[in-house]
């Protein structure tokens, strides 16, 4: 059915597949302690330094040999072929017909790439130009609203991707924020919007409308009601000083009352989830300017090339995939935490939820079969310190595995050296506790120091016991700056392109978010009383109860 531009190699039938097999059957129960005991070189090939980046693997539940047989794996399971044909612009989404290129926005290589016979590096560089013109002229002041007024606050009207990057990064930069405020409004019930336009004057606010396709239910009707409140305080002229829209779709954006002149393009080249790079990220531009913009891109661009040009073995994005694999494929690991010890980065678990989840959550391989083997890991996590104080017993002392990946700046942002010092020790403190835990022995040994009397002892031990071996990455970052930032992105989002490649499905379509759309129009044609709709019992009562 499909075309077949990447290998179909099921997971089970590579070769190196039974070996992993085999190889975790034998060492499953050695603790991670154990295996630094066993090989003194251990961080040799498990921590690497990358520019402003130190990664460590080495608290993980495998060995040498084990990771010599990932690297077999991914490289039988065609990775290698598989990233030349993305970079290069081959149709990889198979069953969108498309190339995946959010890669050449952020391309450092100065070499052109064709899609459809056709370069597309001109047309980027004329979209960026576009955005960053436009961008400067509002932060300057230059750009007057339609009574003459400058602007002060930005709403972005967006979804999914179109919401979840932009919103991410823009809170991410909030240290290199200029003096614009930056709102978004996602959700279609009706109380986000009123929210977000609370205390808005219309004549000093430019509304985004960021929809790929500008077809989304949620985001057209936000636009909408947005714009009737607009219309309730200005006039149909004064649309075209507060209204712009990011969209391929140009049609339906002018149909919209859109002026063509304020419409930033986007290609279809580009998913969604992967589009902040593209005039998506037009709120992230308006919030920290063009220039730091740049420079998360640059980063990006940066990991992009280590990517590309990195033997697997020491390639950050194909280690931290291969483990994730180890740990979903083969210890049944489901889900993996992750935890930015960074207020900043409090909704990268978020992001990176519909990053992961929507593309890698897959049941097809990319020969239209299904798979017999685990998929898409769920992601979850929250900010350190907080996460300890919510979540991190059942890391701790849970019965389920949690691999997780922990992610740290050495130097804060606002210079306090006794906030920082505190911040990180937990960083590494967590990490170190979950790896080693506490034996019967060290639990013993603090209640006999305690205050507590004897008899009690032995009853309470076992609650206070870490059986530790919990694993987990460290990705420590010098600082977060849009560079740094740009490159912890493009790293995650290669890691979900490896885990797509070895587990043979394709990581950059999304049919399964369609279902839900079709019928949900269905049934609003119930509740509006359009019609009458066959429905199971459960879902008619609950109608009859709307
Ligand atoms: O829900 C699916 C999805 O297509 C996402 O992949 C996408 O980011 C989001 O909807 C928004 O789509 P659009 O930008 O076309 O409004």
């Amino acid at each position: 059915m499909q075309k077949k531009i990447l290998p179909h190699n099921i997971l089970t039938k590579n070769p190196s597949w039974g070996l992993l097999k085999k190889h975790y059957e034998k060492i499953k129960q050695i603790s991670i302690k154990n295996h630094f005991d066993n090989d003194s070189k251990r961080l040799d090939y498990t921590s690497f330094d990358w520019g402003d980046f130190y990664v460590d693997i080495s608290k993980n539940k495998i060995d040498r040999k084990g990771f010599e047989l990932l690297i077999d794996l991914a490289k039988e399971s065609g990775l290698a072929e598989a990233i030349e044909a993305q970079f290069s612009g081959a149709i990889i989404n198979s069953t969108e017909n498309r190339a995946v290129l959010h890669t050449a926005l952020r391309s450092l290589k100065k070499e052109s790439i064709l899609v459809d016979g056709k370069d597309i590096i001109p047309e980027i560089y004329s979209a960026q130009k576009k955005m960053f013109a436009f961008c400067n002229q509002v932060i300057s002041g230059d750009w007057k609203g339609y009574t003459g007024k400058s602007i002060t606050h930005i709403v972005n009207i967006g979804i999914g991707g179109s919401d979840l990057g932009p919103a991410m990064v823009v809170e991410a930069l909030a240290h290199y924020q200029n003096h614009l405020e930056i709102r978004f409004v996602s959700n279609v019930e009706g109380d986000h919007h009123v929210e977000v336009l609370k205390g808005l004057n219309p004549e000093t606010t430019l509304f985004v409308i960021v929809s790929k396709t500008f077809t989304t239910q949620e985001t057209l009707s936000n636009a909408n009601s947005i714009r009737e409140w607009f219309l309730s305080k200005l006039s149909e002229q004064a649309i075209t000083k507060h209204f712009v829209a990011v969209s391929t779709n140009h049609e339906k954006t002018e149909a919209f009352g859109i002026e063509p002149d304020n419409i930033f393009p986007m290609n279809d080249w580009v998913g969604g989830r992967f589009s902040l790079w593209s005039t998506v990220g037009l709120s992230i531009c308006l919030a920290v300017g063009p220039d730091h913009f740049k420079k998360l891109l640059h980063g990006a661009g940066k990991m992009d090339l280590h990517f590309e040009q990195t033997p697997f073995e020491k390639n950050i994005p194909v280690v931290l995939a291969l483990l994730s694999i180890w740990y979903n494929n083969l210890y049944g690991a489901e889900s993996e935490a992750i935890i930015p010890y960074s207020q900043y980065l409090r909704s990268l678990p978020a992001y990176l939820q519909q990053g992961v989840m929507e593309s890698n959550g897959k049941y097809v391989g990319r020969n239209g079969k299904p798979l017999t083997y685990q998929t898409g890991t769920i992601i979850w996590g929250a900010s350190g310190t907080n996460a300890q104080h919510a979540f991190f017993q059942l890391i701790h002392q849970g019965t389920k595995l949690i691999p997780a990946d922990f992610i740290g700046f050495k130097s804060s942002l606002n210079g306090n050296i006794d906030h920082q010092n505190k911040l990180l020790a937990n960083f590494i403190a967590q990490t170190e506790a979950l790896m080693t835990g506490k034996s019967e022995a060290q639990v013993m040994a603090e209640l006999k120091n305690s205050s507590l009397a004897e008899k009690y002892h032995k009853d309470l031990a076992p609650f206070k016991i870490f059986l530790g071996d919990k694993p987990t990455n460290t990705i420590l970052i010098e600082q977060l700056n849009p560079e740094n930032l740009g490159a912890l992105i493009a790293l995650y989002e290669h890691k979900i392109f490896v885990q797509g490649v070895v587990w043979n499905i394709n990581s950059y379509d999304q049919w399964g978010v369609e279902l839900g759309k079709q019928l949900a129009s269905k049934v609003l044609n119930d509740i509006e009383g359009k019609e009458r709709n066959l429905h199971d019992p459960s879902t008619l009562k609950l109608l009859s109860k709307i």
